[in-house]
């Protein structure tokens, strides 16, 4: 035995000792509290089994398997008519975009779009569904930072509204495209505000680089420049945030007026809105999850800016900065995603199996949903309900982990819930933005999609099949031997 084990071992068993004394200690400080379920418009019933609209969440599984999405289709609406809704007074309110990224449901579009939504689309694949959901040309953004020559020459070729282009490279190719068509594109420039990291999107204001891309684009003989993009760079959950980006944006607004006589048409400010029941959680947060069983905390969602806020905060300065101006204000453009629908969606989903109190001091709860169709939840703050709360105290402590074999697949480090056993429900809140797109076929099929509204459940995706699976495999051997032996369909 080297000199070195010994050592190696009591400096283990002290770790393990200051670990032990301090966990105690974190778990004291930091009680968790749930977030209220009417939050969500939920309840529970006599038996303690959670409900939405008065109908039992635990009774969806027999007709639609677990995991499954669920549409809580009336705050869906309740979220498209906020950001739609004209503030008191104003002249003018927002136009709408829906990011179709967020949630590439069509069924969630689709009432999206019937409540005056547009579309906001990022991709060839998606401009295509937008099209094939009926959204008119004109109220579609196409956004993105990879379109080949084919997806600008679609987005010119169906006419969509706003074209907003990510380079100066890109405004000339897409000018070129425009002429071999024979048409004009309307388009706008992506740029980054003083201060945003833009990495790969849009041309720096601070650097001089979005003024000269603006120059270039007005040299450019089949470009109609109509716009202002920005997405800001991280959540905006406050006021002042908002102020600030749209203060830099309207400087830039009368700079290109100043300098290059061009009258901004619209002002497309983008999307991240904060989802105020999320949050990001720090490093810090995660690794005291991992190693002292810290629960973490919630977002202060009171204070968090509402969407009605966000909405008054960009209306009324834009129209106060071209009051002043004696001009008309631009048309404001918006492309909300988490905000708009974050928690309009929940998962559910159910306990596999558990494993009582190993080595470590962790209780185990393997569920059927994990990293695999609720990527966000690496980094991200999601309140957690059982779908059948028993009445009294008794709650423990739980680590739960996802079906897919990797040790990565953790949704909760630490969690609190009511004795949990094999087959118990639970609802994974806020997960509407961002879960169905980064959902894989990582072992298992996906989900499915129910929406509840005001009659019976309504599938919006069915949930994948096997079948599904292999429906792309080439020489097509998987499907045919299914169906020799009778198993198809
Ligand atoms: C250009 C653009 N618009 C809108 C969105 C939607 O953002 P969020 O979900 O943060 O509202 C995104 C998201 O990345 C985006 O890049």
């Amino acid at each position: 035995m080297s000199a070195g084990a010994p050592r190696a071992s009591w400096s283990r068993a002290a770790r393990t000792l200051v670990k032990r004394a301090l966990e105690g200690v974190v778990r004291g400080w930091t009680p968790r509290v749930d977030l209220p379920l009417s939050t969500w418009r939920l309840t529970r019933d006599a038996d303690g089994a959670l409900e939405l609209g008065g109908r039992r969440l635990d009774g969806l599984f027999a007709q639609w398997g677990s995991p499954l999405y669920v549409v809580d289709e009336m705050r869906l609406r309740e979220n498209a008519a906020r950001f739609t809704a004209r503030p008191e007074g104003a002249a003018h309110g927002c136009e709408v975009f829906a990011s179709y990224k967020t949630n590439p449901v069509p069924g969630v579009l689709r009432t999206l779009h019937e409540c005056g939504l547009g579309a906001e689309v990022t991709s060839a694949w998606e401009l295509w569904l937008a099209r094939r959901l009926g959204v008119a040309p004109e109220r579609i953004i196409f956004n993105g930072p990879a379109r080949t020559d084919e997806a600008l020459a679609e987005g010119i070729a169906s006419n969509v509204g706003l074209i907003n282009l990510n380079t100066r490279s890109e405004l000339v190719r897409a000018d070129r495209v425009a002429r071999q068509l024979g048409r004009r594109a309307r388009v706008g420039l992506r740029v980054v505000p003083p201060g945003g990291a833009g990495g790969q999107f849009g041309e720096r204001i601070d650097t001089g680089a979005a003024l000269e891309a603006f120059r270039e684009a007005l040299q450019q003989p089949h470009l109609d420049v109509l716009g202002v993009h920005a997405h800001y760079n991280g959540r905006i959950d406050s006021a002042p945030q908002l102020s600030q980006f749209v203060g830099a944006l309207l400087t830039f607004v009368d700079e290109l007026q100043a300098r290059l006589g061009l009258r901004v048409q619209i002002l497309d400010v983008g999307g991240n809105l904060a989802c105020p029941t999320v949050h990001t959680l720090s490093r810090r947060d995660l690794r005291l999850a991992q190693t002292f069983a810290r629960e973490p905390t919630p977002p202060p969602v009171d204070e968090v800016l509402s969407i009605d806020g966000y909405v008054e905060g960009l209306v009324r300065p834009v129209e106060a900065h071209f009051a002043a101006l004696g001009q008309p204000p631009p048309r404001l453009f918006v492309e909300p995603g988490r905000a708009l629908m974050g928690n309009t969606q929940m998962l559910l989903c159910r306990v596999a199996s558990v494993r009582d109190v190993d080595e470590a001091g962790v209780r185990w709860a393997i569920l059927d949903a994990g990293i695999n169709v609720a990527e966000p939840m690496t980094s991200e703050f999601h309140q957690l309900f059982a779908l059948v709360e028993p009445r009294g105290p008794g709650r423990q402590l739980y680590r739960l982990t996802g079906p897919t074999c990797t040790q990565a697949d953790c949704l909760y480090p630490a969690w609190r819930l009511p004795k949990l056993r094999p087959g118990d429900g639970l609802a994974i809140m806020d997960a509407g933005a961002y879960f169905v797109p980064s959902s894989t076929c990582f072992s298992h099929a996906r989900p499915g999609v129910v929406a509840l509204g005001d009659g019976a459940p309504r599938p919006l995706l069915r949930p994948e099949t096997f079948e599904d699976l292999v429906s792309r495999d080439e020489p097509g051997a998987v499907l045919r031997a299914l169906h020799a032996v009778g198993g198809g369909p």
